[in-house]
């Protein structure tokens, strides 16, 4: 990627119209990517994710033997390994996607050979240990710096565990569920709560046995996956910072068409109906078991009103918060946020940065070890925005820029480019100004 450091500036708008449909979720490409290369035959998706941390997943699994060709810009074509890797003489680079750190490990961990995923400065600084412990459980050889990447498998053939992630992930799951997929006997994960289950549907898509209740997954090991084709729903995470502006404008109408509404990513859809926006869900259906539909959105006549987001919310909307926190100060009652530490330990420290830009915006704004209180009531003038490269900030703080008196330069505005490329077009378009 290239990483110059870009500015961009957000002049304000009057409203937000259109019709849109967005680029191929995140989460489900890096899974559909992952498995894919892993499976017998070849896989063709559509709509899949144009951002950088899934081409680096697709650079990473290509390194390790798979046919990755590229038929357009959002359409891939993959020739998996048939449950084989082969060990790249070279780190396997992960870039800024601590989803592809966390979820090849449990890849490779069963695989023979040796292993080093590295990434840049910020996911150099992530927490690895979560990943380690339990795939360490197993039988694995994990090696890290201080918890932290370069991190190197080194593969051997690993025993089934019933394992407690101790914080909700997604990531920690599908680490262990990836591991499990390759061993003999029955690998259990169990959460409290209940985070996305992207990978749970794409494994039994690509044919794989799995067991669920509402708190657990079982896998047994020695399956082999097979090639599907498949389109990725629109990215509900890259339309929070779509549907967030249009909650902004009393006369807005935006339309978002074959977007991912999977129940456990859609939890925004609820706060923003609780906040006051006039939402309907359109055209459901589902997609190897993803529910996708258009969802059309448009503000209240008397503007937003006041939420909490706590416990297992806050796990569920956890990519959600930054862009929430931004637009809490245009709420009427504002916007409390607690339960959210991991905040702390995404791409950035979102929570220092939210409170950070919100201030420089003009807002007061409390911040929390695990979360924010954003008084609503608020305006906000424009002003320079440090996004510590962070994809997530960047645009919520365009959001936020969209209401606020005077422009606003957003420092970092390429990273945007780590899940959604698109963004600053796409908000150009549906900006009326
Ligand atoms: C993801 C899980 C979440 C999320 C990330 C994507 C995934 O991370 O924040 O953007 O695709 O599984 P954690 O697993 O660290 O909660």
């Amino acid at each position: 990627m290239d990483t110059t450091t870009q500015e961009r500036v957000i002049r304000p708008a009057r409203n937000i119209m259109g019709s849109l449909r967005l680029p191929g979720d995140k989460s489900i490409s890096h899974r559909y990517a992952m498995l894919g290369a892993f499976a017998e035959g070849t896989s063709r998706f559509t709509n899949f994710s144009t951002g950088a941390d899934c081409a680096s997943t697709l650079g990473c699994m290509q390194a390790l033997g798979a046919k990755v060709k590229r038929i357009d810009c959002d359409a891939v074509e993959i020739t998996g390994v048939d449950g084989r890797v082969t060990p790249s003489a070279e780190a396997l680079d992960c870039g800024n996607s601590g989803s592809t750190m966390r979820m090849m490990s449990g890849l490779l961990a069963p695989q023979e050979g040796c292993f080093t995923l590295i990434g840049d400065a910020s996911l150099s600084k992530r927490p690895m240990e979560r990943i380690r412990k339990p795939l360490e459980a197993m039988g694995a050889s994990i090696s890290l710096t201080d918890g932290h990447a370069p991190l190197t498998v080194d593969g051997r053939s690993l025993k089934p565990i019933d394992f407690t992630t101790p914080v909700p992930s997604a990531q920690v799951k599908t680490c262990v569920l990836l591991a499990g997929l390759q061993t003999e006997g029955t690998t259990t994960v169990r959460e409290a709560v209940r985070t996305r289950d992207h990978s749970e549907l794409a494994l039994r898509a690509f044919g794989a046995t799995l067991n669920r209740d509402a708190h657990s997954v079982a896998i047994t090991g020695r399956q082999s996956l097979h090639a599907i084709e498949a389109t990725v729903p629109g990215d509900l995470s890259s339309a929070a910072f779509f549907l967030c502006a249009a909650s902004l404008f009393p006369g807005s109408s935006l339309v978002l068409e074959g977007l991912g509404l999977n129940p456990t990513r859609a939890a925004l859809l609820d706060v923003l109906a609780a906040l006051g926006a006039k939402i309907t869900v359109l055209h459901l259906e589902e997609k190897h078991a993803e529910l996708v539909g258009t969802v059309q959105i448009s503000a209240p006549a008397e503007g937003l009103g006041s939420t909490e987001i706590r416990g297992e919310l806050a796990a569920q909307l956890i990519d959600e918060l930054p862009v929430l926190a931004a637009i809490g100060p245009y709420t009427s009652g504002g916007i409390r946020i607690r339960d959210a530490k991991e905040l702390r330990v995404k791409e950035s420290d979102r929570i220092a940065l939210v409170a950070k830009n919100l201030r420089a915006m003009g807002a007061e704004v409390e911040e929390f070890e695990d979360g924010l209180d954003v008084p609503g009531g608020q305006s906000l003038h424009g002003a320079t925005i440090d996004s510590g490269t962070d994809h997530r900030i960047a645009m919520a703080f365009s959001v936020a820029a969209l209401r606020a008196t005077g422009d606003t330069l957003i420092q970092g505005a390429e990273s945007a480019a780590i899940s959604f490329p698109e963004f600053f077009d796409l908000l150009d378009a549906a900006a009326e100004r």
